[in-house]
This record gives structure tokens, sequence and C-alpha cells, in this order.
């Protein structure tokens, strides 16, 4: 193997032999390079809602490919994929009558939001409105906006002067919210919120908390931003966590489960009122799109993928797979194997009191994926999963924690 390839959030010093290389995959099964098999437990990165290998999405982005493989679609051109996978997007949001800007991954998603959170502002004659507000053990992507307002550290650290105007409350704590708006909240141009925090450790909002973000916005003429790129299609048991929760934010963004990761694709939500400043002014250009925005054959791939995840009812499965997966750790719990547990749906994660990273390596190394967060295991399983599988997981799971 030639040691060419820098892999990201891992040791740039450690050896391409060293890492685990899957050669294929089907279902919820991976196979390495030397046959053995594994339960993709976290769905790769927290994203392959219908599961590894569906011919349905394989065949779709094949024919795609034999008819327009990519072009792009900044004026004077478009595609149909690409506006049909928007019409599916906006169809099952909480913003049916929005509009949907895309990109290619949840980073984009994000930097695109903020750079419109203020646009909108700056439209309105607002300019001095450029606070964005995170919160803590937030994650939103790793380009330079997304890296501002994350709410990870160390991700935060060593890369120099980031954005300013970011400001940090707790993801917990929706008085604290409500001081920061008192002070500030004629200068706050968005709030961004993952419904469900995912890399920060699987974090359910409090009772109350995601309506309290959406009354401070509404008070102080702040928009809300909904981070979905992990909660989205399905993965909190509704189309979008919006909907799970019932809070409907200004705009949405999401990637990962939009082609369960067949091919990148990422974009923005954005509702009905927005669009309506966006086309009220005729002559003012929107002055921003990526070179892949409504790349035809991921499009393609988001289309088929959303007609699986319908056909084969994946979203009703998410609350199957949440009751399975809380009554497996409510007997750990019982049996005192773990500290606690939490999630919703298809995203959940246990604390076992110590760090989670030579547990998750053992879990692997006897057949299970799921990824290691401070002292908690997460896990994240395609929406496909079978009762067997989440049996295979808790299984596993117990033999590892009573072993270590
Ligand atoms: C909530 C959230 N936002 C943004 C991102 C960034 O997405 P990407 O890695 O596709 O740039 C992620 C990735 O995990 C995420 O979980």
């Amino acid at each position: 193997m030639t040691d060419a390839l820098l892999h990201g959030f891992s040791l740039p010093s450690k050896s391409e032999t060293d890492f685990i290389n899957i050669v294929s995959a089907k279902d919820c099964t991976l196979v390495d390079d030397q046959g053995k098999q594994y339960l993709d437990a976290m769905a790769s990165l927290w994203l392959c809602q219908i599961g590894h290998g569906n011919s349905k999405v394989v065949n779709a982005i094949k024919d795609q490919l034999d008819r327009l493989q990519t072009y792009n679609t900044f004026d004077p051109f478009t595609n149909t994929p690409a506006s049909q996978a928007a019409e599916a997007v906006r169809r099952v949001s909480p913003h049916p009558n929005g509009r949907v800007f895309l990109g290619c991954s949840g980073s984009e998603a994000v930097d695109s939001a903020l750079k419109l959170s203020r646009m909108f502002h700056q439209r309105r004659g607002d300019s001095d409105r450029q606070i964005i507000v995170r919160r803590n053990a937030g994650y939103h992507g790793v380009n330079v906006g997304g890296t501002s307002v994350q709410g990870i550290e160390p991700n935060r650290v060593g890369w120099g002067d980031l954005l300013p105007h970011v400001i940090e409350i707790p993801n917990d704590d929706i008085e604290e919210a409500a001081t920061l708006f008192a002070e500030h909240g004629s200068r706050i141009a968005a709030v961004i919120c993952e419904p469900v925090q995912g890399a920060g450790g699987v974090i359910v909002p409090p009772d109350g908390y995601l309506p309290g973000l959406r009354r401070l916005c509404d008070q102080h003429g702040s928009l809300l931003i909904f981070d979905e790129v992990i909660c989205g299609f399905g993965r909190t048991g509704q189309w979008f966590a919006s909907q799970t929760f019932d809070v409907t934010p200004d705009m949405i963004t999401f990637a990962k489960g939009v082609t369960s990761g067949y091919l990148p694709l990422s974009g923005v939500i954005i509702s009905e009122a927005l669009n309506d400043e966006l086309v009220s002014d005729e002559a003012a250009k929107l002055m921003h799109g990526y070179t892949y925005s409504g790349h035809p054959t991921a499009a393609a791939a988001a289309i088929a993928n959303l007609e699986v995840i319908e056909s084969e009812n994946l979203v009703g499965e998410a609350r199957r797979i949440g009751d399975e997966m809380h009554a497996g750790f409510s007997a750990l719990l019982g049996d005192e194997i773990i500290n606690s547990f939490r999630g919703i749906g298809g995203i959940w994660a246990c604390e076992i009191g110590k760090d989670a990273i030579p547990a998750r390596d053992m879990m692997i190394s006897n057949g299970v994926v799921c990824r290691g967060i401070g002292e908690a295991l997460a896990f994240c399983p395609p929406l496909i999963i079978t009762d067997d599988e989440i049996g295979q997981i808790f299984d596993t799971l117990s033999d590892v924690l009573r072993g270590s």
C-alpha cells in the first residue's frame, strides 16, 4: 500500500497498512481486505440510511452516468435531476414551498447557511447583525465557517483566527440563551443548532429547549438554522428532526442521508418567507454557488435514495430501531454494564465511564463498528438494520464491556 493518502481526523504518522481497508459492503455488512466481516452500526459516518449496495440507487446512478454525468447549474443552465432532487427534498421537509440550494458536503451546506443568514440581514439594511450563536458540543463541519461555529474546542484550535462575531451558549440551558439574546439580540444574525447533536456525543435537547430557541429568534428578529446533516432523512423517526421536535427553523442544512452517501450531495432548505425576500428584488443576484451545486449524477442518487426511504418506510423503521435500541440499552443499564444511555430513533450513545476508544477498538475487532466519543460509544446504524443485527450489537457490547 502506498502512503500517499492523508486521512482526515487521523494521525498523519499512522501507516496506511494500519487502517482497516474496507473493500465491499452489502446492506449492514462490511468486508475488509482480509475477508473479515463487520456489522456497520455507524452507517459509515452517520449516513447510510438505506444500507450498502442498494441496486435501485446504484442503477439510477449508472443510468444517469449514461445520459449526463456532469454539468453546472449556474445561470443560464439547469438540469432535470437537480431540479427534481430539490423538489423531492423540499416535499418531505417542513418547508414544502421553500427553496433548496445544493452543494456537496455538510460543511458546504453549513457555510452556505451561515452566509445566507448574514446576507438576509444585510439586504434588509441591518448590517450590524453579524453574530452567529453556536452551542457547546455542536459540530458543523470543517470549513472555516463550520469550524468557527462548532462547539467542540479541539476542532477549533490550531488554525489561527477563525470567524469573528461568534458567541457560544450551553447546549442545554435556554435561560443562558435568553440572557445572551437580552444583551445582544439586535446583533444576532442566527443561531445554528443540531436538533440532536451527533459528533458531540448524541445529545438530545432538553424538553422545551428547541421551542425556546425558536421563540428567542422570533422575538429578536434572528434566524434559526437547524443543522440536520445527521438528523435528516428519517434518522429521528420523522423525515426531519424539525418535525420530530415540532419546531420549524428558517433554514435546514442537510447532507449524508440525502443520498445515503452513495454520492456526495448536500444542501440548504430555506423557508418560503426567506425565498419571498430573495425573489422580491429581481435584480439581486445570489453571489454564491459551487461548481458541483446541482451535480446531476449526485442528484439522481438522491432522487432514487429518497424513493427507497419512502417505499421501504425507513422513516417508520427508525422508530422500530429506537424501541429496540432503548430496550437493549435498558437491559445493559439494569445489569450495570453501562452508566447511562440516550438517543432517539436510529441514533444512540451509552456512557461507559472510561475512555471509549479501547472499547470501540474491541467492538470493531469483535465485528461491530461503532464510534468512541469521550467516554461514550455511539451507534447510528442503517435504517434497514434487522432486530437480529441489533441483537448482535448488544451481545457484542455486553461481551466487550464485561471483558474490558
Ligand atoms: C451536523 C453536521 N454538520 C455538518 C457536518 C459536516 O459534513 P461533511 O463532513 O459532509 O462536510 C457533519 C458531519 O458529520 C455533521 O454531523
